[in-house]
C-alpha cells in the first residue's frame, strides 16, 4: 500500500482529482490517499494559500498527486506552486510531451522530455520596487542548482536509454546566469560519453521545435524557458489536457498536470482529465508500481483510440463519462496490457 497526499487544488482541480481517485479504485491500485489543502480553498478555511500541515504532510508521506491552484496575475499572493517546490526543494520538473492514440497532431510520433530547472532563475522570487516607476527583477543562477538538474537529466536520459541531451539556453545574452547553467551542463556532459549533448539558444530552440521536433530528445533548461517550452510542446501532441508533469525533490516528489486551474471551463464537468491521469502514472512509476500504471495507460489509449474524446479534443464526452470509459477498456481482451490484471 502507497501513501500519496492528494491536493485537489483550486478550479477544475477537484474535478480532475475525482478521475484519478476513480480509475485508481477500478484498476484495484493499492494507495491510501490523505487529502491536504492548496490553493483558494485552503486560504478560505485556513487563511493560507500553503498551509505548513500540508507541506509537512508532502515531506512525511513524500508523494504526492496536486491539481492546479490559482495565482492571480500581478498583485497578491505568492504562486502556491512556486512556495511548494522551494520549501520541499522540489529541483527538477520533468514534462513528457508523448503523442498518444487517436490525437491526431501536425506531427506524428513525439516522445520529448523537458527536465526544468524547477526553483531558481526568475522564480526565485526576489523582486522589488527601486522607485514608484521602477521594478527590478533578480534571475538567480547557481552552481549547485544547475548541477543537480542537469545531473537528473543525464540520470534520466541514460536509465531509460535515451540518446540526447540537449541544453537550452540564452547565455549569448544572460551571459552570467545562464553562463552558469551552460558552463556546467558542459562539465557534466564529458561524463555521459554514449549520450550526445547539444546546445541551443532558446528561440532558435522554439523554432527547431515546431519545425523538426525529431531534433530533440531530453531537454534541460532553466526555469523560464522551461516553462514556456513544455507549453509550447503540449500544444504538438495535443494541448493542456494531455500533458503530465512531475516535481522532483531529494526526498519526495510532487505529481501534477502542466495546466492550470483553468476558471472558464470549472464546474462544468467538461476538463480533460487525462493530464492528471498520465501525472498519477508517473507517479506510481515513481513508486515502483508500474504494473498499475501500464494497466490503467493501457485503458488510456484505448478509449482514445476508439474516438473517446472530452471537448478540448474535438470530441462531446463530460470528463466523467470519458473517465468511466476508460475503466471500461481495462477488462478487454484486445488490451495491449503486459501482465495480468492486478488483483
Ligand atoms: P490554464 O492552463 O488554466 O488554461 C488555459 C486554457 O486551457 C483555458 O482555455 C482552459 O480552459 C484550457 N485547459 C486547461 N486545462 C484543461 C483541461 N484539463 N481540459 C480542458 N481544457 C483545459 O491557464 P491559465 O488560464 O493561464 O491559468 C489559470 C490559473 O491557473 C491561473 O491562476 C494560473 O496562475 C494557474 N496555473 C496553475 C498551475 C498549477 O497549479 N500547476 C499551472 C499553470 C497555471
Amino acid at each position: 500500500m502507497i501513501d500519496v497526499v492528494i491536493i485537489p487544488g483550486d478550479g477544475i482541480g477537484p474535478e480532475i482529482v475525482e478521475s484519478v481517485k476513480f480509475l485508481f479504485e477500478k484498476a484495484l491500485v493499492p494507495v491510501n490517499w490523505i487529502e491536504a489543502q492548496a490553493g483558494e480553498r485552503a486560504y478560505r478555511e485556513t487563511g493560507s494559500w500553503l498551509p505548513d500541515e500540508t507541506v509537512d504532510l508532502v515531506r512525511r508521506f513524500k508523494l504526492a498527486l496536486k491539481g492546479p491552484t490559482t495565482t492571480p496575475a500581478g498583485g497578491g499572493h505568492r504562486s502556491v506552486n512556486v512556495a511548494l517546490r522551494q520549501r520541499l526543494g522540489l529541483f527538477a520538473n520533468v514534462r513528457p510531451a508523448v503523442s498518444l492514440p487517436g490525437i491526431e497532431t501536425k506531427f506524428g510520433n513525439i516522445d520529448l522530455i523537458t527536465v526544468r530547472e524547477n526553483v531558481e532563475d526568475t522564480y526565485s522570487g526576489i523582486e522589488y520596487m527601486k522607485t514608484a516607476d521602477v521594478a527590478w527583477g533578480i534571475k538567480l543562477s547557481t552552481r549547485p542548482g544547475a548541477r543537480r538538474v542537469i545531473r537528473y537529466a543525464f540520470e534520466f536520459a541514460k536509465q531509460r536509454g535515451r540518446s540526447k541531451v540537449t541544453c537550452v539556453n540564452k547565455a549569448n545574452i544572460h551571459k552570467l546566469t545562464d553562463g552558469i547553467f551552460l558552463e556546467t551542463f558542459r562539465e557534466i556532459a564529458s561524463e555521459y560519453e554514449g549520450i550526445e549533448a547539444d546546445e541551443k539558444f532558446v528561440d532558435n530552440a522554439c523554432m527547431q521545435i515546431v519545425s523538426d521536433p525529431s531534433r530533440f530528445d531530453v531537454i534541460v533548461t532553466p526555469n523560464l524557458y522551461g516553462d514556456i517550452i513544455s507549453d509550447l510542446m503540449a500544444g504538438l501532441v495535443g494541448g493542456l489536457g494531455v500533458t503530465p508533469a512531475a516535481n522532483i525533490g531529494a526526498d519526495c516528489a510532487v505529481f501534477e498536470a502542466v495546466h492550470g486551474s483553468a476558471p472558464d471551463i470549472a464546474g462544468k464537468g467538461i476538463a480533460n482529465p487525462t493530464a492528471l491521469i498520465l501525472s498519477s502514472l508517473m507517479l506510481l512509476d515513481h513508486a515502483g508500481l508500474s504494473n498499475y500504471s501500464e494497466y490503467i495507460y493501457a485503458g488510456l489509449c484505448e478509449a482514445l483510440k476508439n474516438g473517446c474524446f472530452t471537448k478540448d479534443l474535438g470530441g462531446d464526452m463530460t470528463l466523467m463519462e470519458f473517465t468511466e470509459a476508460v475503466a471500461g477498456f481495462f477488462d478487454r481482451e484486445h488490451m495491449t496490457y503486459s501482465g495480468k490484471a492486478p488483483s
